[in-house]
């Protein structure tokens, strides 16, 4: 059993804190925003994520919160930074945040006894561990990161919605050690976490930081590369994209993972990775154009899909976006390709009603007024001439028995869910990816 700090208790840490306890480790969360701390002392989810609110709940007694660094340092022998690295305006991540909050580790370290661990979870680019992030944990405790404390890089692979999941479950924990001495320990808190006997890949930090970028921006170039192969079938008269995708994913060289054509990535991380990915190989004199077409690529998806919206209506025809998350199973509406369409729509003068399963507080963040946000699936329909179905989500399956219930409707689907036999001989089914 250790005893743990976690800094940044937001959609990530939240997580990491209650899996952590979840395993038996006394685990001390810390951040500034006071209403997360009292959540988690209060024994409830500082961030709505399934499965937070049980894992906090079985943790209480080995999980606790604070705003006092001091506190929770002297308490604890690792500290996790999971605080955030927004994209500054060079397309890079900027370590502001954690910088802060090394300055008040490194403040906590000066009057510790005893050797202290300091893993940075948060997203950072190549290089910036070694040169924005040792250096003030170095100066505020006046102590050496190799002989007086240790440091390792080790960001998480999860997404939203499976997030305490992914933790306990991770492919491989990455891990990028400052010395050897600052990997063992953590390579043996690790052996004490999966479910699902992952190991750790061990390396220096600058690979680790390298891995980390490189692993999302792989994903958008796979995941761009089936929405191309969908955009080629749309061109080739009876060929259907799935066809094509399902039999390169069986070959073991492609992988069946993240190939799907559709309406293409969003979301926190996917479209700001990238970014960053092509924005650091540049800076180190590198060109990637693959990187930077694969972000121009899935741009031109939003007017493809605005296309198929206005080639089947007519101006004063309403239409129903179905979904405005990123994914199915949120309601974070970050860099999702519905809102951008939405947004065009309005913009277009065309009437726009939404709906999102999830709820609607995230997307009137970045629509405003511009659209009507309908109460359910039903209102969307009737208030619609056509429907856009831009998640895929199993509460959509009941559409087709709704629709039944109204004539002379157009439903566009990007993710091809549906069969056209599925809906009444009087609903236009028009789908991305076939010829
Ligand atoms: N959310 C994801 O899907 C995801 C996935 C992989 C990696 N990451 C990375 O994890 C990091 C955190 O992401 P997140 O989504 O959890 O962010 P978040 O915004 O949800 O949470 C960050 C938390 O840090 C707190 N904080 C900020 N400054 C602080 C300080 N000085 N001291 C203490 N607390 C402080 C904030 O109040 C907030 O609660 C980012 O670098 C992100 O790139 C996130």
């Amino acid at each position: 059993m250790k005893n743990l700090s976690i800094i940044g208790l937001g959609k990530l840490g939240s997580c990491m804190a209650a899996a952590y306890a979840s395993k038996g480790h006394n685990v001390t969360g810390i951040d500034i925003n006071q209403k997360y701390v009292d959540a988690i002392n209060n024994g409830e989810p500082p961030v709505d994520e399934k499965d937070l609110a049980e894992y906090i709940t079985h943790s209480r007694g080995r999980l606790r919160a604070t705003i006092d660094y001091d506190d929770a340092i002297q308490n604890s022998e690792i500290t996790f930074i999971i605080v955030p690295t927004p994209t500054d305006e060079t397309g890079g991540f900027t370590s502001r945040y954690v910088q802060e909050s090394c300055k008040s580790i490194g403040k906590a370290l000066r009057g510790k006894e005893g050797y202290h661990l300091v893993v940075l979870t948060s997203t950072l680019l190549p290089g910036a561990c070694e040169e924005e992030v040792i250096p003030v944990l170095e100066k505020f405790s006046e102590k050496k990161c190799g002989k007086d404390f240790g440091f390792c890089y080790s960001p998480e692979f999860i997404a939203i919605g499976t997030v305490v999941h992914d933790l306990l479950n991770p492919d491989f924990f990455l891990l990028g050690e400052f010395d050897k001495k600052s990997g063992d320990v953590l390579e043996d808190f690790y052996n004490t976490i999966p479910d699902n006997g992952a190991s750790c890949k061990r390396m220096n930090i600058k690979s680790a930081e390298l891995t980390k970028i490189s692993i999302n921006s792989f994903l958008t170039m796979k995941i761009t590369y089936a929405n191309m192969l969908a955009e080629i079938a749309e061109n080739i008269q009876g060929v259907d994209v799935d066809d094509v995708t399902g039999a390169l994913g069986s070959d073991k060289r492609i992988g069946k993972y993240y190939l799907r054509g559709g309406l293409g990535y969003g979301g926190p991380c996917f479209p700001r990775d990238n970014r960053a990915f092509a924005y650091m190989a540049k800076k180190r004199g590198v060109e990637v154009p693959f990187a930077e077409r694969t972000d121009e690529y899935n741009k031109t998806i939003i007017n493809r899909a605005i296309r198929f919206i206005t080639d089947n209506i007519r101006k004063d025809d309403p239409v129903g976006i179905v979904g405005l998350s990123y994914k199915p199973g949120t309601y974070f509406c970050e860099e999702s390709q519905a809102i951008h369409i939405a947004r065009r729509l309005s913009e277009d003068g065309y009437k726009v009603n939404v709906f999102e399963p999830c709820g609607h507080s995230h997307a009137k963040e970045f629509l405003g007024d511009s659209v009507y946000y309908c109460g359910d699936m039903r209102e969307c329909i009737e208030e619609s001439s056509l429907l856009f179905l831009s998640n895929m989500d199993k509460e959509l399956l009941v559409l087709s028995q709704l629709l039944s219930d109204y004539g002379n409707k157009i439903v566009v689907d990007p993710w091809r869910q549906f069969d056209k036999d599925d809906f009444a001989y009087n609903v236009k089914y028009v789908t991305f990816g076939k010829g």
